[in-house]
């Protein structure tokens, strides 16, 4: 008898088809079942302890049984991340797009590689054109394309680099023979991907030279204009700026516009991170904030994040597509080659990669842009209901004036020692995910528990709300901001000035 479980791989003769068909079934059941009620657990729960850990990372010698592996996995799903939570509202991470989760199977069973045409014929020929066409959203032009990689610190990595070789005519020779340092400018609330390209592509952290913000986290132009002259007296040699089209912890928007005019003035690539608000590329409404783009050599856009694709679906996409193969490709030889398809793999930080494509043209076929266009209505709408709410309490406080969905702030009642405020976040932050009826003796009520992350930002802790999850509502934002009015009237002095008890 063979060690091998019956349903170890699909017979392609469809000797088992019986049993895989019922071990898939019972795995959508399952997760259907605990995602059509996610809602009931906590939007973010409390870790397993290491002990239980490591009993499940054991490898056994012995096939374990699919439905004990099944049952494990139930637990997997209730200690994860529960991003599919109305309340879940913490980070740019949202519940996915059933057609990207229905794509991700599908690629995982066809297997295919974007490292080379003959691996995956379908879908290395789909991405390009599909690339083409949201090159063509942010204004690109008719020489645009772009890659698919595996997240937005990838893109970014990539973009620099082609920048770099560019520059520096370094694709073979390298940097090593430069006597002056090459440099980039980004925000100083720029994504720390910068910093990790600059790191990874050997020159130091400290080449990513941050830029002043004003008090929205946008990039003060003037002081972009004084680093680079700065940079130019220490002997340095810049190569690129970076433009943020909604920054990491607040989602506000660099002067795109004026910051390209600034790097074509001085024959410097220019990179735009949209890995967050390239989304707005659907929405007629705000599409304005990415005025600009046009202008970039390079855009970073991440649809794994507001187009609600499956993770990692991330793009970078460039002005001239051509410059990937004069300045970054590798040719793999021992893959077969196509006149006129490109094996991605030679133009990408990556290899063998998964066929992310799939669950992005999915979504965007299902969903159509005048869906989306209409989530981020709904999106908007909420925010500015957060908005107004925060400012009908003089204790609650903006980090900036928000631009997108995303909404930095904090409780600093007056009278409250500043000192004191990262802990009152915090406990804010605490209070805000336990069950709304924690103490009685009934079930936890988790519905009404809201996850919002505790940034720092500008050298303090602030809570962000990221207003994605389509399911949140305007009665989710009432019972928050309820709760909020209670921890205060608990915990935050009678006396403290603005607080009206
Ligand atoms: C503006 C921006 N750029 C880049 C990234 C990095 O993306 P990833 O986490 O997919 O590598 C993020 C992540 O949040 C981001 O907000």
């Amino acid at each position: 008898m063979s060690l091998l479980p019956n349903t170890a791989f699909i017979d392609p003769t469809g000797k088992n088809r019986a049993a895989v068909e019922a071990l898939l079934h019972q795995t959508v059941r399952l997760v259907v079942e605990e995602l059509s009620h996610a809602n009931t657990r906590s939007p973010l729960p409390a870790p397993l302890s290491t002990a239980i850990l490591k009993q499940w990372a054991a490898i056994p010698e012995r096939s374990v049984a699919a439905d004990v592996l099944l049952a494990q996995v139930r637990s997997h799903i209730l200690q994860s991340m529960n991003a599919a939570h109305p309340g879940y509202i913490g980070h740019m991470d949202s519940i996915p797009t059933t057609m990207s989760v229905i794509g991700d199977l599908l690629v995982a069973a066809l297997n295919n590689n974007m490292l080379s045409v003959e691996m995956s014929p379908v879908f290395s020929r789909l991405e390009p054109l599909v690339m083409q066409q949201l090159a063509a959203k942010f204004g690109l032009g008719a020489q645009a394309g772009g890659v698919m990689v595996s997240g937005g610190t990838l893109a970014n990595l990539q973009a620099l680099t082609v920048a770099r070789n560019v520059h520096f005519d370094a694709v073979e020779k390298g940097i090593v023979g430069l006597t002056r340092q090459p440099v980039f400018f980004v925000s100083a609330a720029a994504h720390t991907s910068m910093q990790k390209a600059a790191m990874m592509m050997g020159l130091g952290s400290q080449a990513a030279i941050a830029i002043r913000t004003n008090a929205n986290s946008q990039v003060n132009i003037e002081d972009l204009k004084d680093q680079l002259a700065k940079a130019r007296r220490a002997n340095q040699q810049p190569f690129a700026i970076v433009a943020t089209a909604g920054t990491t912890v607040t989602g506000n928007v660099d002067p795109i516009e004026e910051m390209g005019a600034i790097a074509r003035q001085h024959n410097l690539w220019f990179h735009v991170d949209a890995a967050y608000g390239g989304a707005l590329i659907f929405s007629p409404e705000h599409r304005h904030l990415l005025t600009g783009t046009r202008q970039a050599d390079s855009i970073t856009f991440n649809p794994q994040k507001w187009l609600y694709v499956t993770k990692t679906c991330a793009t970078v996409l460039f002005k001239n597509f051509d410059v990937l193969k004069q300045h970054f490709r590798i040719l793999a030889p021992y893959m077969g080659d196509d006149e006129q398809w490109s094996n991605l793999g030679e133009l990408t930080v990556q290899g063998t990669r998964h066929p992310d494509i799939l669950k992005l043209w999915l979504s965007l076929q299902h969903i159509g842009t005048a869906g989306y266009a209409e989530i981020i209505r709904h999106n908007y709408a909420l925010t500015a209901q957060f908005i107004s709410q925060i400012q009908s309490r003089s204790w609650l406080q903006l980090a900036s004036q928000p631009q997108m969905n995303l909404v930095c702030f904090r409780l600093a009642p007056h009278g409250v020692d500043r000192a004191c405020l990262n802990d009152l976040n915090k406990q804010l932050q605490h209070y805000l995910l336990s069950p709304a009826n924690q103490e009685s003796e009934q079930m936890p009520d988790q519905a009404s528990s809201v996850f919002l992350s505790l940034p720092i930002y500008r050298g303090q802790r602030w809570l962000k709300a990221v207003l994605l999850n389509p399911y949140t509502s305007s009665d989710t934002l009432e019972r928050l901001f309820a709760r909020i009015d209670t921890f205060v009237r608990e915990q935050v002095p009678a006396d403290s000035a603005s607080v009206t008890h």
